[in-house]
């Protein structure tokens, strides 16, 4: 009865499609407005160096469970420990995996609301507050953001029926190189305008001064987030890996991959902002508000803003088919549904889930958790809590329960020895648990 497990075509096929998955919304919208609210170049090195630590080996982790039992979140604990309560480990993946899609859909609709909006020059002759107040108008609406919501989805749902090859993999081959051609673009306009070198300045240079606790996790929650790590996409990928990949030289591509972008985004955006004296901690808003009163004020703006919108829409896309894909190939693998009703399902309870978040801009812009709005709530929630959680229990899995010595044999397949393998087997055994123990512990409870 067992259909034929799907796979991916190529090498890199798998290396598009991950990297597709981590470059998105988290580097492009995320990022800078991280580092913008915590203070620039000091923020960038800790999070370069917890990608090192913390993000490569977790990803390590992550692919080679894929790969070894070539199943989905939750098939993988069915497969190595049956009838354990590790299981609900991959219950809580696709929990997460739901609810950042939810949020995360809401964001990339006004991304491609904005695409429209710069090609019929709405923007045109605005000043930076009539712009704010065109984005509060568009966030704020009660339909028209949950419209683009839901474009956003069905163009992701259409992806992720196609399947794993013909679908994920093959949009992603076409995606990925315009998003690098369109990133190069739009960083020579950037780094071109007067006054950009304080914003490189601002952006790559550090005051250590300013890290404190709070950067630490604010700086592990967006590895976490912008690698795609925690939640299984990357066991999902990997499930469709075969035995001769060399893993570790793939999860250092897509990172260095991911890193690239995240610097290669702040660089067009804090310079840019830097040049026209605007304020880089605007927040979230930074990219929608802030970066549309560059583009007016530079030649050929509507068009680069057209570009920028695009690239944006497409790192997104790409990441929400991942997102979507975890909870698909759980429905598929263990449940036997059909794909297409899976995807659609779940990318209809995504649509669902969104609309608190959407309408937390407008009509429930008064209902706050702890002082976040929902969608900033979800966020928070995902990123800081849930993801660096779902690592945790990762490679307390990895390294105690499943793996020793299987783990470096895991990770290094049919493909030939990997020599960091010993080091790396020490980190997830005992330095990642202790570490992401005691960040989440102290960020849950501060103060203790
Ligand atoms: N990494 C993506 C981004 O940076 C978002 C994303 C896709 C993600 N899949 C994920 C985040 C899985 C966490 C887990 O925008």
């Amino acid at each position: 009865m067992e259909k034929k497990k799907e796979q991916w075509g190529s090498r890199l096929g798998f290396i598009f499609a991950a990297i597709g998955s981590a470059v998105g919304l988290g580097n492009i919208w995320r990022f800078p407005t991280v580092v913008g609210q915590n203070g620039g170049g000091a923020f960038v090195l800790v999070y370069l160096g917890m990608v090192f630590v913390v993000g490569i080996p977790v990803m390590l982790v992550e692919i080679a469970l894929g790969r070894a039992t070539q199943r989905n979140v939750v098939g993988v604990f069915k497969k190595l420990r049956p009838g354990t309560p590790w299981v609900r480990v991959g219950v809580l993946g696709v929990a997460a995996g739901f609810i950042i899609l939810s949020f995360y859909s809401v964001i990339a609709g006004w991304s491609l609301a904005y695409i429209f909006k710069f090609l019929q020059g709405d923007f045109l002759h605005l000043s930076p507050s009539e712009i704010a107040q065109t984005f509060g108008d568009l966030v704020a609406s009660p339909v028209t953001p949950i419209l683009w919501q839901g474009l956003f989805l069905a163009l992701t749902m259409g992806i992720v029926i196609l399947g794993v090859a013909r679908g994920i993999e093959r949009w992603s081959k076409v995606l990925m190189p315009m998003l690098f051609m369109l990133l190069l673009i739009l960083i020579a306009r950037s780094l071109t305008l007067d006054g950009a070198r304080e914003g490189v300045y601002w952006l790559l240079r550090p005051d250590f001064a300013s890290i404190n606790f709070d950067t630490v996790l604010t700086a592990l929650g967006q590895v976490f987030f912008s690698l795609s790590l925690g939640m299984g996409a990357m066991i999902t990928y990997g499930s469709y890996l075969s035995r001769r990949e060399d893993i570790p030289k793939s999860a250092i591509t897509i990172a260095l991959a991911d890193m690239a972008v995240a610097i290669l985004a702040g660089l067009i955006i804090i310079p840019a902002v830097f040049a026209f004296g605007l304020d880089p901690e605007s927040g979230p808003p930074l990219i929608y508000i802030t970066l549309p009163a560059v583009f007016q004020n530079i030649p050929l703006g509507s068009f680069f803003g057209v570009l920028f919108f695009v690239l944006l829409s497409t790192a997104a896309l790409t990441s929400a088919i991942s997102l979507l894909e975890v909870v698909v190939a759980y429905w598929v693998g263990e449940l036997k549904w059909s794909r297409t009703g899976a995807t659609l399902l779940a990318g209809l309870g995504a649509f669902v889930l969104g609309i608190p978040s959407s309408l937390s801009n407008g009509v429930l812009a008064d209902y706050t958790v702890a002082g976040f709005p929902f969608l900033d709530l979800m966020d928070a929630l995902t990123a800081n809590i849930l993801l660096p959680l779902g690592g945790l229990l990762l490679v307390v899995f990895a390294g105690w329960v499943w793996g020793g010595k299987e783990l470096v044999a895991a990770v290094e397949g049919e493909a030939g020895r990997f020599p960091l393998g010993g080091v790396w087997a020490v980190l997830v055994r005992w330095l990642l648990p202790l570490a992401l123990a005691y960040i989440l512990l102290s960020g849950l409870w501060p103060g203790s």
